[in-house]
């Protein structure tokens, strides 16, 4: 008789790995990386201060941030033939599909310097985090047929990353300060997660020891999803959609709807059942943005009223249902002038060193391929009709 397994359906309780990089509280809505908790971490540091801390396991001082920076930056271009890889694809590609290949390309790029060692794998993470934004931006110029913008290393990450979005070659592009440092906030909100579908794809797809560029493009094709990061796109459709306050208790009904497939986007969570404590952060950040920039949105009045209302209702508190990261960002990514399409490609851009820590601190522990059973429910041996 087959050896019994125990059946743990999308392995809610199974611990893939030991980590020390993040660590979660559902319960108590508790985020920490590398102990410090997220919106300490959102609220007083930069992107990059919180990458070198996922990366490096203590925040940096301040020569080490600055050469973090210095190194980043000087990796911020692409390989000039990236540009030919974009002309394959018809300008309405969704974003991510390009992303995903993108960052094959990355690994066709340098798969013949990778080395099994710490320098090697620093490297890679150098890279990733600084082609990203480079790579990101480029599928949006080309999904509107304007000019790619190269990098600015004179800016900050968030701050070369609007450049690349948003200059162009006919006129003098300066970086608003207020939208640069909800872009970063944005980032480190974004950055790591424990072991989300994204990440434990990424470890799962790592454990065989491929090259790390086509991992990351495993984790980006997992964050597409509308349960998973693609529900920042879908949450502002969605809040598009109500359009008003009057229309929500419509939309209330339909959640609750067991033969009706909508669900709230932005709301609910695998692990929080409690308050996502970056949806707080990003709750605030949503009012500063709006009221630092002068402009409203009837959307933030309706994501509000819709909380307001989701969380007074017995069917999502039995259920534990509260907002998750992309209840808000979506309305802040608008504020700052990002598309729609583009909304989880800044998720991956940011989670990207989720994605790469995790598979650092893989390499340095002993590589087991990850390799799960499974309930067989098939025909019992058969055989051929004579
Ligand atoms: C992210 O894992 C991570 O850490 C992910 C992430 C990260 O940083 O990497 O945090 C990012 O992916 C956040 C989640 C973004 N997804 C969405 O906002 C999509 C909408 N959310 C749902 O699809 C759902 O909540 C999930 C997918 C997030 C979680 O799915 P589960 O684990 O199946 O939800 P559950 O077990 O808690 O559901 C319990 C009940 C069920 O009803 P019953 O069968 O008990 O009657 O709540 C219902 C669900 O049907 N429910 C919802 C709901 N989410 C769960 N009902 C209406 N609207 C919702 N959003």
């Amino acid at each position: 008789k087959e050896k019994l397994f125990t059946y743990d359906q999308g392995l809610t309780s199974t611990a893939l790995c030991e980590s020390s990089i993040t660590y979660i509280d559902g319960d108590q809505g508790i985020l920490l990386h590398r102990g410090y908790p997220i919106d300490e971490l959102a609220l007083r540091k930069s992107y990059l201060d919180v990458a070198y801390l996922l990366l490096n396991g203590e925040l940096p001082n301040t020569e080490e941030l600055d050469a973090f920076k210095k190194e980043i930056s000087s990796h911020y271009m692409v390989n000039e033939q990236f540009t030919r890889l974009f002309q394959g694809f018809r300008r309405d590609s969704h974003p991510m599909a390009v992303m995903c290949a993108a960052s094959s390309a990355l690994a066709a790029f340098y798969h013949d310097i990778l080395e099994d060692s710490q320098k090697s794998r620093d490297k890679t993470a150098i890279r990733l985090l600084a082609k990203m934004p480079t790579l990101a931006a480029m599928c949006y110029k080309y999904s509107i047929g304007r000019p790619f913008m190269y990098p600015q290393n004179n800016l900050s990450y968030a701050g070369n990353f609007l450049y690349m979005m948003f200059a162009t070659p006919c006129e003098p592009y300066v970086v608003n300060p207020v939208l640069e440092r909800a872009m970063d906030r944005i980032f480190t909100l974004h950055a790591d997660h424990e072991q989300n579908a994204s990440t434990s794809s990424v470890r799962s797809v790592a454990s065989s020891g491929p090259n790390p560029f086509a991992c990351i493009a495993a984790g980006i094709a997992s964050l597409w999803g509308p349960a998973h990061g693609g529900a920042n796109e879908a949450c502002i459709k969605m809040l598009e959609e109500i359009g008003t306050v009057d229309r929500i208790p419509e939309f209330i009904a339909r959640a609750k709807d067991k033969n009706d497939p909508f669900r709230l986007m932005g709301f609910g969570h695998r692990v929080y059942k409690n308050y996502d404590p970056r949806a707080k952060v990003m709750r605030e950040t949503c009012h500063e943005v709006l009221k630092e920039l002068g402009v409203t949105t009837p959307l933030l009045e309706v994501a509000m009223e819709l909380e307001r209302i989701a969380l007074s209702d017995p069917y999502f508190i039995e259920r534990k249902l509260y907002p998750n990261v992309d209840f808000y960002s979506g309305i802040i990514l608008q504020a700052i002038g990002i598309p729609t399409s583009m909304f989880t490609v800044i998720f991956a851009l940011a989670r990207t060193v989720g994605w790469i820590a995790n598979w650092k601190e893989m390499c340095e522990e002993s590589l087991k391929i990850v390799r799960p059973r499974q309930i067989y429910t098939g025909y019992t041996e058969r055989h051929i009709d004579k």
